[in-house]
């Protein structure tokens, strides 16, 4: 008998219940109600149960849900900002190209000329001294030996040709970097190609050499690649910019008491992806250098060290032609790891352009 239904009998009738029949089986319907009501009861409270765990867990998907739209918002507004600069830069330099190259073109002609010149100069001052000492006098003779006196002749084209030489110098640089900024923001017209990124990064080794031989032992673990359709030029490029960083910061750490640091340079396959990992120990960067390094122009070397646009134009190379990642992480004093995926589908740029022409 439900426990309920026996506390009343007991509260009721005390020790005398009554015995008829009807009363009997009056008792079992109601027992067997009390029995009926519990059951319904515990369902109740199974599904109330149920249904506050699945809305608890609806809640918190919810909020993971907002978290990574909140996170995607910001990175969408950080790459599009970027973008937005690094179309500026490509524009500047276009514009900066044409006017470049005048220069150029003008002080190498400047340079032949005043070489000419200073041979004319040189000529007549032999002519006045030669006069001179075969003791013929003239104004045009002492015209020339004051002009000569005030030039400075001697001094005058080894002076010219230093300066020169260093004109043209700082020309080269500014055209490197107006052709390095030309890169952003200029839709790619050529197909990709299938390299062998290993390959890649041997070559980029190479070249990097004597950049990188004073300051780091170079260690190298290259997994079995699969050929990837890129942009290979490009990515030399980023990978260039990933191991001269890499250099600079061990230099940085290990230069001082002249030792050596480590650069090490990872890559493996996965089912959609290349990795490529290159990984220093050098002086590493504390957040707020962290939280700037995409950013086009941020440095923090020296003038003729660092132009700040290797990670933003890599980004670029590597986000926006190769629907890749860059991320790293860092700490400082310990070192810097740089990860760069490569998707194997090449659903991107280039059969978009196949698509659209067709
Ligand atoms: N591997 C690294 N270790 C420490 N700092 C780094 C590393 N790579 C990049 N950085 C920081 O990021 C900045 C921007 O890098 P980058 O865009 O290549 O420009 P640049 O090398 O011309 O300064 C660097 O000036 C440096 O402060
Ligand atoms: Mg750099």
């Amino acid at each position: 008998m439900h426990r309920l239904l026996e506390r009343q009998l007991r509260k009721r009738f005390a020790a005398s219940p009554p015995t008829d029949e009807r009363f009997s089986s009056f008792l079992v319907d109601i027992d067997t109600a009390y029995a009926a009501n519990d059951t319904d009861h515990n369902l109740l409270e199974r599904s109330i149960e149920l249904a506050s765990a699945e809305l608890f867990e609806r809640n918190e998907r919810l909020a993971r849900d907002l978290e990574a739209i909140q996170r995607l918002e910001l990175e969408l507004r950080q790459s599009d900002k970027l973008r937005a600069v690094g179309q500026l830069a490509a524009g500047i330099a276009h514009e900066i190209n044409t006017p470049i190259q005048f220069v150029g073109d003008s002080v190498g002609f400047i340079g032949e000329a005043v070489r000419d010149l200073l041979e004319l100069g040189q000529a007549g001052l032999a002519l006045h001294d030669g006069l001179k000492a075969r003791g013929i006098e003239a104004p045009e003779l002492a015209r020339v030996g004051a002009a000569a006196q005030t030039a400075g002749v001697g001094e005058l084209s080894s002076d010219l040709a230093i300066a020169l030489q260093q004109a043209a110098a700082g020309l080269g640089r500014i055209s490197q970097i107006v052709q390095a900024m030309k890169q952003f923001g200029r839709p790619d017209q050529r197909e990709k190609e299938l390299a062998d990124i290993n390959r890649c990064i041997l070559d980029t080794l190479t070249v990097t050499a004597s950049e990188v031989r004073h300051v780091a032992v170079v260690v190298t673990e290259l997994g079995e690649l699969p050929l990837l359709a890129c942009y290979p030029g490009d990515l030399g490029q980023v990978f260039l910019n990933l191991i001269v960083n890499a250099a600079h910061a061990v230099g940085k750490r290990f230069q001082p008491a002249g030792g050596l640091g480590e650069i090490r340079i990872t890559t493996t396959a996965t089912a959609e992806a290349v990795v490529v990992v290159i990984a220093d120990n050098g002086s590493g960067m504390n957040r707020e250098v962290q939280a700037r390094i995409f950013e086009p122009f941020f440095t923090t070397k020296g003038v003729g060290r660092g132009t700040g646009q290797g990670l933003a134009i890599s980004r670029s190379i590597v986000v926006d032609k190769h629907s890749g990642t860059l991320t790293f992480e860092s700490t400082p004093s310990e070192g810097t790891r740089f990860l760069l995926t490569l998707p194997r589908a090449s659903d991107d740029a280039s059969s978009r352009v196949e698509a659209s022409g067709a």
